[in-house]
């Protein structure tokens, strides 16, 4: 592969620096808006806060229109397998840290069919009721801890939580440390999450954890087959083969990441959103049955629970009249491609009834499109039909958000009620 040897001038806007994500979304969104409109292709310094910073890495490219995104996203030029983050993690660590979100066809394909039949709308819809108990019960819980609790802890993380560990089958004891460590994974950008620890020691740990856990329960699903997920990976064969004990572990640690904080976030955000926007709380609840499921597409978008992914370029292509050569890095923000004026009229408004509402938060199409975005969808409506439902008028204090460039995360927020 051919490697660049010029040097690039970096952008004037700067999207790499802690400081930036250290700001608010809609102070970034205004860097966003000038390079959609002037440099759709901008030349980054490497991304700060990474979990391994390399002073050797030469930067990245940074795609931010909605278009852009929907082209590299689709195309198979750009390639996941050398990494979708922005540090340059070694490929034998990716390789069991990812799963097959690191992988490109026929592999990827291959590895995703393994789990993928459990995560159809149709499968979905048979769980949807399981569901709408866990969001009754967690409700329940909230309002018996009473108004003024921390709502991310009492509501929001509870219910991907209790999904995800039904799904896999994660015993009851395991739950609260498998959340914590998927969440160490997510959170090593933020300083303050790390306070003084190093990012990649946080991050090796928390995957050990994670690993043990998977390893224990894939132990016990071989010898007592249940009805979950785990016996399936355990049982499941690739040509002809078991899979081995990485492969499991791989598995796991993905869906851990992917379908905690994500929804987590989504739920906070949505909250904040619905205290700050009474008036399209009014028409939402006005027909909360009928209004959720359009409702909970534009909760996905404000969130944008995860703001960024990277490719890497496997063969030169030309992009807006620039150069992203072979081996170029190119960074995909979803952040910025869902606030593109090109596809959202008014992006700045909470539009509960906005229709056709093309949001890429999860993901620009393509083969590594969100695994879990029907579940994920499934457990918004859940969780909103009751949460508004018994309390109407709950209320968001100010959240504590987590700072850096991949989780669009709420920390910590009071809720009022
Ligand atoms: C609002 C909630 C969620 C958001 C915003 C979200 C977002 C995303 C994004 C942006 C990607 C990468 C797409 C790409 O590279 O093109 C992704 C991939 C993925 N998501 Fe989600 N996700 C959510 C919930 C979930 C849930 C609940 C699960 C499962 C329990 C899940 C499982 C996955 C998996 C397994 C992948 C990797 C797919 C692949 O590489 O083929 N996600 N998600």
């Amino acid at each position: 592969m051919a490697t660049t040897t010029w040097v690039r001038a970096y952008d004037e806007v700067d999207l790499s620096s802690l400081d930036f994500w250290s700001t608010r979304a809609a102070d970034r969104e205004k860097s966003f808006a000038i390079l959609r409109e002037r440099r759709p292709l901008s030349w980054q310094p490497p991304m700060q806060g990474g979990m391994l910073d390399d002073p050797e890495a030469p930067g990245y490219w940074a795609i931010v229109r909605h278009a852009d995104i929907v082209q590299v996203s689709r195309s198979d030029v750009f390639i996941s397998r050398k990494g979708v983050m922005f540090d340059n993690i070694p490929e034998e660590v990716l390789e069991f840290s990812q799963s097959f979100l690191t992988m490109d066809p026929p592999r990827h394909t291959k590895t995703r069919a393994l789990v993928s039949a459990a995560f159809t709308g149709r499968q979905v819809r048979r769980i949807e009721e399981q569901i709408a108990r866990s969001a009754a019960t967690i409700v329940e819980e909230l309002i018996a801890a009473g108004s003024d609790v921390d709502f991310v802890g009492h509501c929001a993380a509870r219910l991907p939580l209790r999904t995800l560990s039904d799904m896999v089958g994660i015993p009851h004891e395991a739950r609260e440390e498998v959340m914590h460590a998927a969440d160490a994974l997510v959170s090593v950008g933020d300083p303050a999450y790390l306070d003084g620890r190093p990012a990649a020691a946080v991050f090796f740990q928390a995957q050990l954890q994670l690993k043990q856990v998977a390893l224990a329960l894939a132990e016990q699903r071989r010898a007592e087959p249940a009805e979950d997920l785990m016996t399936s990976l355990v049982q499941a064969e690739v040509d002809g083969e078991r899979l081995t004990d990485e492969e499991i572990a791989g598995f796991f640690v993905l869906l851990a990441v992917a379908g905690n904080d994500t929804t987590r976030n989504t739920i906070s955000h949505t909250l904040k959103a619905l205290t700050d926007h009474p008036e399209q709380r009014e028409w939402l609840t006005a027909d909360l049955d009928r209004r959720l499921p359009r409702a909970v597409e534009e909760f996905v978008r404000w969130a944008t629970p995860v703001m960024t992914f990277c490719r890497t370029a496997a063969t030169d292509f030309e992009l807006h009249g620039r150069l992203i050569a072979a081996g170029d890095k190119v960074g995909l923000f979803y952040a910025s491609a869902n606030w593109d004026t090109e596809v959202f009229s008014a992006p700045d408004e909470l539009d509960l009834d906005r229709h056709p509402n093309l949001h890429l938060s999860f993901g620009g199409g393509g083969v590594h499109y969100c695994l879990g975005s029907q579940l994920a969808k499934a457990q918004l409506r859940a969780l909103f039909r009751e949460l508004l439902g018994r309390l109407p008028g709950i209320r968001a204090g100010e959240p504590e958000y987590l700072a850096g460039h991949f989780v669009h995360a709420i920390r910590a927020m009071p809720c009022y009620f």
